[in-house]
């Protein structure tokens, strides 16, 4: 398959390289031309784990390509991807739709032959019949076809969702259509990877129906977190306990500092909209947008309670800036909503994260960054986890005790275990237990 994806964000780029992965040949188109000089580089803009790999890779054996040219590439191809943003639209929350229409008028000005187009944005329902309607009304004698194919990809663990999906969710009612996506996605069928055929608006729904249930199933487990610390319960146990029914499942169960990233923040929002435009709204996703955003700032009040209700002019290390780990994103980050607040008390922070320093000093001018964990530790009042990397899950305790000046530890991610901290001298806070 000659495959063209549009837009070299994270989705464009995983996806193109894991499509290239499979044999087909694929060009990565993007407007960005110092991003598309860096690809031809072999630099990565993101951090993902593998992902640099995979591109050498497929780019050595020729079957993957960037440029910022899309005429020949859409012109050429079986399938064509759009992958280009959907953030938030200021003021409303809406899903800003604007580049994805501006693809669709580029893809009508260069197709030739039958043509799929595929989106892979996340877009609001309806948003595949308006890609319809733009191409067809400047091109009326097109051949193609506009399939909905959602992508189900965590950051950090992204080439392995691609390769081994819990299912593909393909919207389509055309036939020909279906033909060409199950020959596209034929090496994960190999494997037994379920494939939903729907109708375009469902394969629409879908993905904001699975993102927003993620989102709730958090937040219910962050509530009773909540309650546990209330009443003396332990919500990891609470979450083993039900999680093992089979109806409800363990995974997305560990309570935290609220949820973040480039995706439940802003499709939560989406589908928030787009259910009140449709006079049928989801009160539950409402309720959890409301009760996420306070959470990230009571964790800011957390840590200030955690040290005695004052930290002006205490020094807190921060481990972790990141919205989770293995990625260098900060969008809607945990400590985006924690850390203003602490400054604006008078705490003088220190941090650490293995790949978001870059995004930090964009998005926390100011802020002290340490070369390392110890670095941030040394001479410290406090210690606090707000990101779960793997590096911070097993430090030498006792040089965490000898570097740090206090003895309080707050760990927003409950990586460490209460009894552990306690018998180090720790005054050790964690989340719901
Ligand atoms: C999420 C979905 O998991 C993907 O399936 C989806 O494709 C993607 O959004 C998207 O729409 O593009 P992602 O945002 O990368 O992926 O990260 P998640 O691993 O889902 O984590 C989201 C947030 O929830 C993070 O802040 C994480 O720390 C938090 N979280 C997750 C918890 O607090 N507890 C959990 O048990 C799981």
């Amino acid at each position: 398959m000659r495959i063209t994806m549009i837009g070299t964000g994270y989705v464009g780029l995983v996806s193109g390289a894991c499509f290239a992965d499979f044999g087909h040949v694929v060009t990565c188109v993007d407007k960005d031309t110092s991003k598309i000089e860096k690809l031809n580089h072999g630099e990565i803009p993101i951090y993902e784990p593998g992902l640099e790999r995979l591109v050498r890779n497929n780019v050595e054996a020729e079957r993957l390509f960037f440029t910022t040219d899309s005429k020949a590439p859409i012109a050429n191809a079986d399938v064509v991807f759009i992958a280009v943003g959907t953030p938030s639209r200021r003021g409303d929350g809406h899903a800003d739709l604007q580049y994805v229409y501006a693809v669709a008028e580029e893809i009508a000005a260069c197709i030739s032959g039958f043509t799929v187009i595929v989106t892979k944005s996340t877009v609001p329902v309806g948003t595949g019949d308006e890609i319809e309607a733009i191409i067809r009304k400047l091109r009326p004698d097109a051949e193609f076809e506009v399939v909905s194919n959602p992508e189900f990809l965590r950051e950090g663990a992204a080439i392995k969702d691609f390769k081994i999906p819990d299912r593909i969710v393909v919207g389509t009612e055309d036939e020909r259509a279906k033909e060409i996506m199950r020959e596209v996605y034929r090496p994960l069928f190999l494997k037994e990877s379920p494939i939903v055929f729907t109708s375009r608006r469902t394969s629409e729904l879908i993905k904001y129906a699975g993102n927003a249930f993620l989102a709730v199933k958090i937040t219910f487990i962050n509530e009773m977190a909540d309650l546990c610390e209330k009443v003396g319960a332990n919500v990891q146990e609470v979450a083993r306990g039900i999680g093992l029914d089979g109806r409800i499942g363990p995974k997305f169960l560990n309570a935290g500092p609220g949820y973040g990233g480039s995706c439940f923040p802003k499709d939560t929002k989406a589908l928030s909209k787009t259910a009140q435009d449709y006079g049928a709204p989801v009160n539950i996703v409402d309720t959890v947008i409301r009760v996420n955003d306070a959470r990230k700032k009571a964790m800011a009040h957390k840590i200030i309670a955690g040290l005695g209700g004052e930290v002006k002019g205490k020094r807190i290390a921060i481990l972790g800036l990141a919205f989770k780990q293995n990625t260098d994103d900060m969008r809607d980050a945990p400590s985006l909503s924690i850390l203003p607040i602490l400054r604006e008390a008078g705490a003088d922070l220190i941090a650490f994260d293995p790949e978001a320093h870059h995004e930090a000093a964009k998005l926390l001018p100011g802020l002290a960054l340490a070369e390392t964990p110890w670095a941030a530790i040394e001479g410290a009042d406090a210690m606090v986890i707000i990101t779960e990397w793997d590096q911070f899950r097993a430090l030498d305790l006792n040089r965490v005790k000898s570097s740090l000046k206090g003895r309080t530890v707050i760990d927003l991610r409950n990586i460490y275990r209460p009894e552990d901290m306690q018998k180090h001298g720790f005054d050790y806070i964690s989340i719901g237990r």
